[in-house]
């Protein structure tokens, strides 16, 4: 496995992998590297000759600066999962790296990035933006692999490649969960030992929303699983938007001939915490 650190070291290597007509699988991350991501890496070396994981903690993507700094690091644990993997390449770079300068970009995601998490964190996805499309005008996959738990990036991401012509096959791999049902999240390990044992109540929060289905309307469901955060003293609600997976628009009834996706974003001991689940 190489490591590089430099854009230079990182495209000679990529054109002689091109010139011998390898397939290229990219998985980005901002590092702390969990069973989640081992499942998009594991998925990229399945699909493609080489894989390239990114760990970069972007700055531009926090509106918080307490955030970014608490975020957790684990460099040498993640370069030996990675290893132990069979993982090709590694892009570790400085900050400086990909930011020579200030990248000054607006993206119009067109109303994507203004709900959901967009609504609470101001520049959030404009950031995510700058740092995947730097990537992928850098790296220039065959494909690259998200994980599903943050779908609303998802789908923006979906929409950058398109807004920028690209063609990258963006693969959404599935939520992997812990043994009691929390999804596997980099943030998971900055929850104390009180708000670790209650986290799954997100999942079996949904699970129950799932089964009501069949008796509630979009909006009634959303008021019921609200009415069940209120109960919990230690998790705030955020949000709980059930939408069209492909807009992220607002559902108001089942009936509508479109994949409907129920988001939920917690914020448990300070951590903020996403989950999702598809509703039929
Ligand atoms: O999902 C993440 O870890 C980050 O948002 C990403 C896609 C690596 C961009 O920094």
């Amino acid at each position: 496995m190489i490591v590089y650190r430099t854009k230079e070291e990182l495209i000679r290597h990529l054109d002689d992998l091109r010139q011998k007509q390898k397939s290229i699988g990219l998985v980005p991350t901002m590092g702390a590297l969990h069973d989640g991501h081992i499942s998009l890496v594991s998925r990229s070396i399945e699909d493609n000759d080489s894989t390239l994981v990114s760990i970069f903690v972007n700055p531009t993507q926090f509106n918080d600066p307490s955030d970014l700094e608490k975020y957790p690091r684990t460099p040498e644990e993640d370069l030996i999962l990675l290893r132990e993997k069979g993982v090709d390449m590694v892009f570790m770079p400085p900050v400086n790296e990909m930011y020579p300068e200030t990248d000054g970009r607006q993206f119009n995601l067109e109303g994507l990035d203004q709900v959901m998490e967009g609504a609470s964190r101001e520049g959030h996805f404009n950031g995510v933006a700058q740092i995947v499309s730097k990537l992928f005008q850098l790296v220039n996959p065959h494909r690259a692999y998200f994980g599903q738990k943050d779908f609303q990036q998802m789908v923006i991401i979906r929409h950058l490649v398109d807004q920028m012509a690209m063609k990258i096959d963006i693969v959404a791999c599935p939520i992997i969960r812990e043994k009691d049902g929390l999804a596997m999240s980099s943030r998971n390990i900055r929850l104390g030992r009180k708000e670790r044992k209650t986290a799954p109540f997100i999942y079996q929060t949904l699970v129950e929303a799932a089964k009501k289905q069949a008796e509630l309307s979009p909006s009634e469901l959303k008021s019921w699983l609200s009415k069940r955060f209120e109960q919990q003293n230690l998790m705030e609600l955020v949000y709980f938007e059930i939408v069209d997976d492909k807009t992220l628009k607002p559902i108001e009834s089942w009936e509508r001939d479109v994949n409907k996706v129920g988001c939920i974003a917690v914020i448990l001991g300070g951590v903020r915490l996403l989950d999702n689940m598809i509703f039929n």
